[in-house]
């Protein structure tokens, strides 16, 4: 750990470690309430402008985006989508959420999301600090939380804070400051993981395409007319050197395969990552004056595209929580925070959890296990019930209001 001589002092309400969606839009929010943040990320801006992640967001969520400030462009450059398709025994299966819930989702790159956020906190006078190192999080059982950190020049600072914020994602530290004794950790591994493409390719549907084949899994996605975002179950150990092209539109192929004759449009691979993922859930998410959002306190397969949704919802109830206990409230309205961001956090396990098993074949599967599943995918595009239960899950849930 660095030394202890500190350059500068810095004293705001609250602190937030993590610059990814949730913890920008976190400062977002009480920025606009008039309550200033630090945010502090050890990555760079770069570097996470350059992650790939999933794409699609809720109505609600896009909404909240476009009417808070942060993003015109998901009304241009994003796509709204009225409905997914489930592919299976070689035969399309549209879902139209808005015949089914009046809802739809939109189609925009959570890189994008962040894009938007890095950008809107620059215009507003935001402080961010990226690339940092050595941060560390002190005496979050007071009333007067620390930060500390090494900026990328070099020069150590001091965050003093009332409360912090923890929205450093599934690897971060965060989640360590509560104590193993008082926390509960749930959690699920799966004997897979997605490979994930990048294409320069024209799109092969208008709309998303969640694929189950005897051969596995496979997602078809978009990011544009030119680009297209494509993913398939893989080992969790594979490696992404062993994948040409060829393999990699081989397998594609044979996973969309059917009697109708569709095929996939291919072109170039210019990115290949294996992504592993797993549910997880770490209980409580506030430790004396540290409150976890995010990824920071869950993670879900990505197979239901809950994740981000996810974490923008506990910030914005993270963020009316906060400003509570900022004003008259005090400390006491921090505790609807966790019941509010738990109950969906639950729903959205097991939606995910649903989904993933639903469409992915487990490597020590049975004939009787891909039969089933084949049943219980009929049972979801041939039932109004099927078909309404995906429809609402995947388009989201209202945001849960406070109790009083
Ligand atoms: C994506 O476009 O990257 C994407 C979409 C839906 C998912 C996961 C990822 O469920």
């Amino acid at each position: 750990m660095a030394e202890t001589v500190i350059d500068t002092v810095t004293s705001v309400p609250v602190a937030v470690v993590g610059a990814g969606p949730a913890g920008l839009m976190l400062a977002h929010l009480l920025g606009r309430a008039g309550v200033e943040t630090v945010v502090v990320d050890t990555r760079t801006r770069r570097e996470i402008e350059t992650t790939q992640r999933a794409g699609i967001l809720e109505a609600d969520v896009a909404r909240d985006l476009v009417e808070t400030g942060v993003s015109e462009r998901i009304l241009r450059d994003g796509y709204e989508h009225e409905g997914v398709e489930l592919r299976f025994g070689g035969r399309a299966h549209r879902i139209d959420f808005k015949a089914l819930v009046g809802a739809a989702v939109w189609l925009y790159p959570q890189t994008d999301v962040f894009i938007d956020l890095a950008d809107a906190r620059d215009r507003d006078g935001g402080t961010v600090h990226f690339g940092v190192t050595d941060t560390e999080v002190l005496d979050v059982t007071t009333d007067a939380p620390r930060v500390r950190y090494t900026a990328a020049d070099g020069t150590r600072h001091e965050i003093r804070a009332r409360y912090v914020v923890g929205a450093d994602g599934s690897r971060g530290m965060c989640r360590d400051l509560v104590p193993e004794d008082r926390r509960v950790r749930y959690g699920k591994e799966y004997p897979f993981a997605w490979f994930g493409i990048l294409a320069e390719a024209p799109m092969s549907a208008p709309e998303l395409i969640y694929a189950h084949s005897e051969h596995g899994f496979a997602l078809i996605s978009q990011r544009s007319e030119a680009v297209q975002r494509m993913y398939f179950q893989c080992r969790p150990d594979e490696s992404v050197d062993a994948w040409s092209d060829d393999r990699v539109w081989d397998t594609l192929q044979a996973r969309v395969a059917g009697e109708d004759g569709f095929r996939l449009k291919e072109g170039r691979v210019f990115e290949k990552t294996v992504l592993r993922f797993r549910s997880f859930v770490q209980e409580p998410m506030r430790w004396g004056s540290l409150v976890l959002a995010g990824d920071a306190a869950h993670t879900v397969p990505p197979t239901g595209a809950r994740g981000l949704n996810l974490a923008l919802h506990d910030v914005k109830v993270l963020a009316e929580v906060l400003l509570r206990a900022l004003g008259e409230a005090g400390d006491t309205a921090l505790d609807d925070y966790q019941p509010r961001a738990l109950q969906r956090v639950w729903r959205a396990q097991s939606f995910s959890f649903w989904m993933t098993r639903l469409l992915h074949t487990a490597p020590d599967g049975t004939p009787y296990d891909l039969r089933r599943q084949l049943g219980e995918l009929d049972n979801v595009v041939g039932t109004r019930a099927g078909r309404t239960y995906l429809a609402e899950q995947y388009t989201g849930w209202p945001t849960a209001r406070a109790e009083h």
